[in-house]
């Protein structure tokens, strides 16, 4: 069965560490959404949005870091919009676990197109400036970044 977000070369931003980045975020959204599809617990519906909170958490700071050593000129904007995104999810997580309410489809369709827009046009603008600033060669799979996570 396809997955209710699939990853695909045209939202790829050209910096592989992010893509691969990008493609975790991908997975926890059809998890949750797979949580939802098959309605298990709450439990396990907060244990997903915590992992999809914490590596946004981050994500996000990866990218701000690189934004700031780069120099890249809309950084702030940039923050502000994680910073947003922060927290709509934070405050549903809070939601869930108050059992006030669960996930719905609104919700996961609201992370997916968020996600999708974020990435094609925020994301992309940044990389493009990385890109000119030759930070490809420099960032490896599985570097350091990723070691924050596992
Ligand atoms: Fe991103
Ligand atoms: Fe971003």
């Amino acid at each position: 069965m396809a997955q209710f977000l699939e990853w695909s070369e045209e939202i790829s931003v050209g910096v592989e560490e992010i893509d691969e980045q990008h493609k975790v975020l991908v997975k926890l959204i059809n998890d949750l959404n797979d949580a939802m599809q098959e309605r298990r617990s709450n439990e396990i519906v907060k244990e997903i949005l915590n992992k999809l909170a914490e590596y946004t958490r981050i994500h996000f700071a990866v990218e701000e870091s690189l934004m700031r050593i780069l120099g890249y000129p809309g950084y702030e904007a940039h923050k502000a919009q994680h910073q947003e995104l922060i927290y709509s999810v934070l405050d549903l997580a809070q939601k869930v676990e108050g059992g006030k309410s669960g996930i719905s489809f609104e919700l996961m369709h609201f992370l997916k197109s968020w996600l999708t827009k974020h990435i094609m046009e925020s994301d992309k603008d940044y990389s493009d400036h990385f890109l000119k600033a030759g930070i490809q060669s420099k960032l490896k799979k599985r570097s350091w970044i990723f070691g924050l996570w596992e």
